[in-house]
């Protein structure tokens, strides 16, 4: 079998499972969070007494259920107890495959820029594996230094941090990888508090009940510390996975402030949501967000356009999509086994079904050709922008 294909079939089952995994480790997230936050205080009696802090009643799917928090156990464990962590674990290593077929397999076309830095793929897969890691490493480090100080120098700190992070990505890989890093490390970072501290601790504490001792309050706080900040990662992160499909925020000029703008916004609305189920209705937060956003789309709209001296016609565009285009936009490509998203160049009429997102993806963003493999020139790039400034002839 042609090995592109093998990668596009392989492609798309780590996607799929991907996303499966990742709502469902999303979706319990997001659950607890809401439990905790919604909790009802349980008066003086017989809860009181088993060691029961909070409780709230709900109906779901024909059904009542009746979840009660004991902070430190039950006196007696169940023997059936669930645990939450291989949808952590799968996410983890869904993305980490992912990123093996998609970036790590076709690193000169993915991981490459040339315009940016000439790396080979030993070197662009190294600064990959580096940010996943080194992200983990310093913010492990911020939580033990910090953990004692307020929560809000602690979310400075490392925003700036990740801002910073994401600013050398965006120096040494295309606009496309950079983004997906920011998303892959906050990521990796939210796996790796499940693996290192949250079980963990939740396993000492199930020991020290089991040996009939009282477990110490510290595993549980900082479970619920550690899983406080990854609830609050998971819009960011979405938000650049999806990203990928938008050229238009990671190819803008402005790709780096875009991206800070629109990772705060996540936070603040995820904030908003957390309140809410608290019972507080702080709806700065939600409208600062919006703020944010659509400052960050207007810095990442197209730059006005400008016309050369003469409109182009679709007859002098077309040369340029045959050569630089066509070897994988097209019914049979030479250089890939399918006609990437189905979208293809080799005719009149699909130029022109097309001409928007051509001039936006080879035009502006430069995300296309992928890799530049196909050597598209500057003077070509505004050939296309002017094609679209004299309303595609
Ligand atoms: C080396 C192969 C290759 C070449 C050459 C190439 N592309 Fe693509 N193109 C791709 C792939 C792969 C994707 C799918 C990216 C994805 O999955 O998001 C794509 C996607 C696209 C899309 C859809 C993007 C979207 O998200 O809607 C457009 C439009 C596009 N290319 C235009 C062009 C234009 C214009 C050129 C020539 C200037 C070009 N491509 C050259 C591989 C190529």
């Amino acid at each position: 079998m042609d090995s592109g294909y093998l990668l596009e079939v392989l492609g798309l089952l780590g996607r799929w499972l991907h996303v499966i995994v990742a709502i469902a480790w999303i979706g319990s997230s997001f659950y607890f969070v809401w439990l905790d936050d919604s909790l009802e205080p349980v008066g003086e009696g017989e809860a009181k007494a088993r060691g029961v802090y909070g409780q709230i009643w709900s109906v779901h799917g024909g059904g009542f259920y009746h979840a009660q928090k004991y902070p430190l156990g039950p006196a007696q464990l169940p023997t059936n107890l669930h645990w939450f962590y291989w949808e952590s674990y799968s996410t983890f290593l869904s993305g980490l495959f992912m990123m093996s077929v998609l970036y790590y397999a076709q690193a000169p076309a993915m991981l490459a820029d040339p315009g940016k830095w000439a790396a080979t793929p030993a070197q662009s897969i190294g600064v990959s594996l580096g940010v996943l890691v080194g992200g983990w490493l310093v913010y492990d480090a911020l939580c033990r230094l910090l953990i004692q100080r307020t929560v809000l120098l602690f979310a400075a700190v490392y925003f700036a941090f990740v801002l910073a992070v994401a600013w050398g990505l965006l120096q040494v890989f295309p606009g496309r990888a950079a983004y997906l890093h920011v998303g892959a490390m906050l990521a990796t970072t939210m796996s790796a508090n499940v693996f290192f501290w949250i079980i963990p601790g939740q396993r000492k504490v199930v020991a020290s009940l089991r040996a009939g001792e009282p477990p110490s309050p510290i595993h549980g706080q900082r479970g619920k510390q550690r899983s406080v900040h990854n609830n609050y990662l998971t819009l960011p992160v979405l938000f650049c996975m999806i990203s990928n499909h938008y050229a238009f925020t990671y190819g803008s000029a402005q790709a780096w402030p875009v991206l800070a703008l629109t990772l705060l916004a996540a936070v603040l609305i995820r904030h908003f949501f957390n309140l809410r189920h608290k019972g507080r209705l702080a709806w700065q937060f939600p409208l600062t967000g919006v703020a944010l956003l659509m400052t960050a789309f207007w810095l990442a709209r197209p730059p006005g356009l400008t016309l050369g001296a003469t409109v182009p016609t679709l007859a002098q565009v077309q040369p340029v999509l045959e050569a630089r285009c066509v070897p994988c936009h097209a019914a049979q490509p030479r250089l890939i086994p399918a006609p990437p998203l189905g979208v293809m160049l080799d005719t009149e009429a699909h130029i022109r079904t097309n001409a928007q997102r051509v001039v936006q993806q080879a035009g502006y963003a430069k995300a296309m050709p992928m890799g530049n493999v196909t050597g598209i020139t500057e003077a070509e790039r505004q050939l296309l922008r002017d094609w679209a400034a004299g309303g595609y002839r």
